[in-house]
């Protein structure tokens, strides 16, 4: 029960117990009359003295005061229903806090990790690429000064060599730190990159990516979003589907939002699925810029797909 159910409860209480005192103020005003009308007390009298002989004409005290005790049990009740009530709201109230605080801490934290990323990325490449490739050339020339087939010729060549596979090294790793292209070309050369990536490394599946030309302008937030959570979708579907067709699709959604599509013809998500972080970290992201995550079967009735559907306009900013 989420915090406003819980205080329209509260007012629901309220009302009812407001309606069942008027009732019963009602009800005491109609048994007077009637009473009144009938001559009851007399009558009741006049019954209860042939009874003596059990006590019966001590009911009605014993009655009044049974009354009392019940108006008195009701009203304490009702003051600890109260208070448990308000004590409720204001323990929703908290949770209700603390996860925002929670959502607020994810974001802050998304955005260091995208920030540190994209930093180290930079200096990789600004850094030890450079230096990479200058040992590289530098290890040309002094290879063509040599007598080739020589061991020194030999033993310069596979300084080149490894100095490549250094770079080579650096630079897939710069790539899982920032897409590629995604700052300099956007989003479009940046999955389209990681799905070449993708059918490079696993030509038995064939994988394809649509994206809808009228895409609105994402901004830095969404892009990011948007290209880890096809990064996540496509290692999965490499690590656990065993499918052999694998498909992106982003468009647009009426109105504002975004729809991004990840399927694949695999094995499908177990019935007893237990989330790791990937999933779990995918529906995150998506509910951190107010969208969600729909899992399901795609349409062939096969497989696996993520339904992700995100506003245009996200709420937070976490790159
Ligand atoms: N495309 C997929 N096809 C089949 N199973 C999947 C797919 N994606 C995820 N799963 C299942 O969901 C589980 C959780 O995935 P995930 O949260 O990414 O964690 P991890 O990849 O670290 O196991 C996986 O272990 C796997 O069983
Ligand atoms: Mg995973």
């Amino acid at each position: 029960m989420n915090l406003d159910e819980l205080e329209k409860l509260a007012r629901v209480v309220r009302l009812r117990t407001l309606r069942d005192l008027l009732g019963v103020a009602i009800v005491t005003v109609a048994a007077f009359g009637l009473a009144s009308a009938l001559e009851l007390n007399e009558r009741i009298n006049h019954w209860t003295e042939s009874l003596e002989l059990f006590q019966a004409d001590e009911l009605r005290t014993t009655l009044l005061v049974l009354a009392a005790a019940l108006g008195w049990f009701s009203w304490r009740r009702w003051t600890e229903l109260r208070r448990e009530l308000a004590m409720r709201v204001e323990l929703e109230a908290d949770l209700a806090r603390s996860l925002e605080d929670n959502r607020d801490l994810t974001r802050r934290s998304l955005e260091v990790q995208e920030r540190e990323r994209k930093d180290v990325a930079h200096e990789l490449h600004d850094e030890l690429g450079q230096y990479l490739n200058a040992i590289e050339i530098e290890a040309v020339g002094l290879r063509s000064r040599l007598e080739s087939g020589s061991m020194a010729a030999e033993s310069v060549e596979r300084m080149r060599g490894l100095a490549r596979h250094v770079y080579e090294v650096a630079r897939t790793l710069m790539y899982r730190l920032r897409p590629v292209g995604l700052d300099e070309f956007g989003l479009e050369e940046a999955l389209q990159h990681l799905v070449d990536g993708w059918q490079q490394q696993r030509p038995e599946v064939r994988y394809t990516l649509a994206i809808d030309a009228e895409l609105p302008e994402l901004g830095e937030a969404l892009n990011i979003a948007v290209f880890r959570l096809v990064q996540e979708s496509l290692t999965n579907i490499a690590r656990h589907s065993g499918a052999r067709n694998a498909a992106v699709r982003l468009s647009r959604l009426n109105g504002e939002g975004l729809r991004l599509t990840v399927e694949d013809d695999g094995c499908g998500l177990p019935t007893s699925l237990r989330p790791g972080l990937g999933l779990t970290g995918m529906r995150e992201r998506a509910e951190l810029l107010g969208g969600h995550l729909h899992t399901g079967v795609p349409e062939g009735g096969s497989g696996t797909l993520l339904d992700f559907r995100l506003p245009a306009n996200p709420q937070g900013d976490n790159a």
